[in-house]
């Protein structure tokens, strides 16, 4: 099967609810894919932040390959060791205690709101609201949409869950002034929003809703799906700004490829969970497990943070090349390896022709090139895309 004919079949049978691109991606290999008709793209994509280990990383692959020979799935109804070992992971590299595991970020977040809702009740008074972001995303179940500070988002799914309200990104003084005392549980919020068009949290501004939640009573939940393992440098993004939440979400590369979400929370919060309270029948189950494992290990040990480092210096600089160069690109912005490049026009059609050339890469907000590469991407590769979107720029 060609392109076209996977797209004829797609627009046939699949729901409309994507814009797509008229290619077929088949095939894939470390920062590279190809598509039906042959054709090979450089990813700087990487499924959203979701490939951290490249394509088809040789031990995501064999993680797959070893559990898949022993137990693909039980229930939760038993005891799951991979699932028992990745939390344990996550617990001793973060500030959590404990760890719900799901399937997808939105779930996360859905789980975190739940749990929020349930301590306010027990421990606040049945305080339940959740205050976030404008131009945050936190997925598209009927509560995280809600949450989701874009109306685009939400627009057609009234009426909308009651309990939560948008307040401005990087303002501390709105954050404060809008919490209502009977109300307000906590603050949900991205360290980086990258939906939104890869807004850096200011220090400040973190630090701050974490001293404003210690004085409030209030959580402070961070939405790492898209920040969260690695990306940022940091094993969580939370960490390069010197405080911990009390709540976090992750989701994308904790899989390496395949679907998992995971709820994390510090001790005291988590216990507002009971058995039964909370349940997902593929959350947590023995082959995503084994390769979040894999993908965590992998992060910790095989110099890919380092390697995440030096080649979000080398991004930037070559960001930086192309912003003195043309005067349509406003601003860059971003930690690690997933960077924003600000044009004054909208983006789309760039990212159209980036891919007629190769290279593959999205645009959020209208007007900000995304970059998300896998964390092991390297010079070569770097150079190579760079030097494509260089051509297709000075064309603009
Ligand atoms: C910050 C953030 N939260 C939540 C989500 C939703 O994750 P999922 O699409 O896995 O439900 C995303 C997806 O892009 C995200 O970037």
């Amino acid at each position: 099967m060609k392109n076209r004919d996977v797209a004829r079949l797609t627009d046939r049978y699949v729901a409309h609810t994507y814009a797509r691109y008229p290619v077929a991606l088949v095939r894939g290999k470390g920062a590279r894919v190809w598509d039906a008709d042959g054709r090979e793209y450089l990813d700087f994509l990487a499924g959203i932040a979701v490939n951290a280990l490249w394509h088809c990383h040789p031990a995501v692959v064999r993680a797959i390959q070893q559990q898949s020979r022993k137990l693909l799935h039980v229930s939760n109804l038993y005891h799951i060791l991979p699932q028992a070992e990745l939390a344990r992971e996550l617990c001793r590299h973060s500030f959590a205690d404990r760890v719900f595991f799901c399937n997808s970020g939105a779930e996360a977040n859905e789980a975190a709101v739940k749990l929020a809702r349930r301590y306010g009740g027990e421990h606040l008074g049945g305080k339940y609201e959740i205050l976030s972001a404008h131009n945050s995303f936190h997925g598209r179940t009927l509560a995280t949409l809600t949450a989701t500070g874009q109306e685009k988002v939400r627009a057609g799914y009234d009426p909308l869950p009651e309990g939560f309200r948008q307040i401005p990104f990087n303002d501390l003084r709105s954050a404060e002034d809008a919490i209502d005392a009977q109300r307000t549980v906590g603050i949900l919020v991205e360290s980086i929003q990258g939906e939104g068009g890869v807004n850096v949290a200011d220090p400040d501004y973190l630090r701050g809703l974490r001293e404003l939640c210690d004085r409030r009573g209030l959580l402070l939940i961070l939405d790492e799906v898209q920040t969260g393992m690695g990306r940022t440098v940091k094993l969580f993004g939370y960490e390069n700004f010197g405080i911990t939440p009390d709540i976090m979400t992750l989701a994308k590369a904790l899989g390496g490829g395949l679907p998992i979400g995971a709820m994390l929370a510090r001790e005291e919060v988590a216990n507002s969970f009971a058995p039964g309270s909370h349940a997902s029948t593929f959350g947590g189950n023995p082959l995503v497990c084994s390769v979040g494992l894999a993908v965590i290990k992998t992060l910790l040990s095989g110099g890919v943070m380092k390697n995440c480092a030096r080649m979000g210096k080398f991004f930037l600089q070559g960001l930086e090349k192309l912003k003195n160069r043309f005067s349509f690109v406003r601003g860059i912005r971003g930690k690690g390896l997933l960077l924003g490049l600000e044009l004054e026009m909208e983006g789309a059609k760039i990212v159209d022709e980036c891919m007629k050339e190769g290279l593959l890469l999205n645009c959020t907000a209208y007007k900000v090139l995304r970059f998300a590469p896998p964390l092991t991407i390297t010079e070569k590769e770097i150079t190579r895309g760079l030097g494509i979107l260089e051509k297709v720029l000075a064309r603009q």
